[in-house]
């Protein structure tokens, strides 16, 4: 899929300019050197700049440094930090588009990272086939070597449990969270698993500051955030954005139906609401934005998704054995205009007895898309109820990828 990087939202800092992958001295002159060697102050100026994780849940960064830290303190044990390159959300490519064009940018981040928590050993995730960081690596004199690990391109491996599982050589999927990764990770170590775009903003923080990094975004959701945006007609772009800016400017919803914000876990808008909308770290998500056109039909799409859900989830828990397979076949039933029996109450039943009670956050962030689509796209249901659907073109827009067992 080809990118493009001609939408400039604001004077661009994660992703160099023009398109061209930043080799070492590129990215120094650029940037200018870090400072290590103070990982209190470190820890004090993310607290003060509001940083929160680009992985998905928006969890403040300095928090869970803090918490490794401590836990290696506790334990005696030398903390490991993971860089989260997994990108497992078919929809989304900011990640991969990162460590193309910035990897010292993430690789900066990640020794900061692993200063500030004392770490032993560090490890950067990438999808499997993704674009070479060897390269990258030999260009640099890192005080902690970093190993490049490759996930299965599968939507569960970039899952904290899962990556450090598969990294402490098993297979990657996500494993119980009590005790959670932060406590015992990898080789039960306690783990700081940390998206590669948040490690990136890290290393930004450590040489500009707080105040630099707040002058962008909103006083409560401070900073900006890489978005992969869907737009008809358009390629797919990856693009930087603050937080705060309206949902509009960066999408424009003209003929636009439905907007799909966060990704496969995330929550349809009719483009109505989508126009009333800012850009925040709740409807991000993992970083996707995607407009459906008015005429495709938005049930067909989310019953594609369903499907491909379901079947990702390894089945490991009651909710993903029972519930999502169930939920996703109901749907289907949904997404094709006709006889519909007890599927609409089926699947509102079924959301209700899975949500939060997966070993992981699967079954939560699966329920989040199919109740949004029930509201989002209630008419289109009643008009499916009733024998017809109402969109000219059912070709499906959502990119899904083949399920492999
Ligand atoms: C099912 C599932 C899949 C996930 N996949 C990814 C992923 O591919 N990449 C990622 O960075 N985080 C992913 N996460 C979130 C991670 O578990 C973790 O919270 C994140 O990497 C932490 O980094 P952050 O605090 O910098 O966001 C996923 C979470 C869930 C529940
Ligand atoms: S909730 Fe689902 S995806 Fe998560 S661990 Fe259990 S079976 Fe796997």
């Amino acid at each position: 899929m080809t990118m493009t990087f001609t939408d400039i939202y604001m004077p661009p800092r994660l992703l160099a300019p023009g398109g061209t992958p930043a080799g070492y001295a590129t990215h120094q002159q650029r940037y200018g050197p870090v400072s290590y060697g103070n990982p209190a102050h470190l820890l004090r100026t993310l607290a003060e700049s509001g940083l929160t994780g680009r992985g998905g849940a928006a969890f403040p960064t300095y928090r869970k440094l803090g918490a490794v830290a401590e836990a290696g303190r506790r334990t005696g044990r030398a903390p490991v930090v993971v860089g989260n390159g997994a990108e497992g959300e078919p929809a989304s490519h900011k990640d991969r588009t990162l460590l193309r064009l910035s990897p010292h940018l993430v690789l900066d981040g990640l020794q900061l990272a692993a200063e500030a928590v004392g770490a032993g050993e560090a490890y950067l995730a990438v999808e499997d086939g993704a674009t070479p960081l060897e390269t990258a690596l030999t260009e640099r004199r890192d005080p902690l070597p970093v190993r490049i690990v490759r996930v299965p391109k599968r939507f569960l491996s970039g899952q904290s449990s899962a990556l450090a599982q598969y990294i402490s050589g098993q297979a990657a999927l996500p494993r119980d969270q009590h005790p959670p990764v932060r406590e015992q990770g990898v080789r039960r170590a306690p783990t700081l698993v940390q998206n590669v775009e948040t490690l990136a903003h890290l290393a930004l923080i450590a040489r500009y500051g707080a105040d630099w990094f707040r002058s962008q975004g909103t006083p409560a959701e401070p900073g900006s955030a890489l978005c992969t945006v869907y737009a008809p007609g358009r390629e797919v772009r990856v693009v930087e954005a603050p937080f705060g800016m309206p949902l509009h400017r960066l999408l424009p919803l003209d003929g636009v139906g439905a907007v799909l914000t966060g990704g496969y876990h995330g929550t349809w808008l009719t483009a109505a609401e989508a126009a009333t909308r800012t850009l925040t770290a709740a409807d991000l998500g993992a970083g996707v934005l995607i407009a459906l056109p008015a005429d495709r039909c938005g049930l067909a799409d989310t019953a594609d998704v369903l499907r491909y859900l379901a079947l990702e989830s390894a089945g490991q828990c009651g909710p993903c054995l029972n519930g999502l397979p169930r939920i996703a076949a109901a749907f289907r039933t949904l997404a094709a205009p006709g006889p519909q029996g007890t599927s609409r109450r089926d699947v509102a039943r079924w959301a209700g007895l899975v949500e939060g009670r997966g070993a992981c956050h699967h079954p939560d962030g699966t329920v989040r898309l199919v109740r949004s689509a029930f509201t989002t796209f209630a008419a289109e249901l009643d008009a499916h109820a009733a024998g017809h659907c109402t969109a000219a073109d059912r070709r499906p827009l959502l990119p899904v990828p083949e399920n492999r067992s």
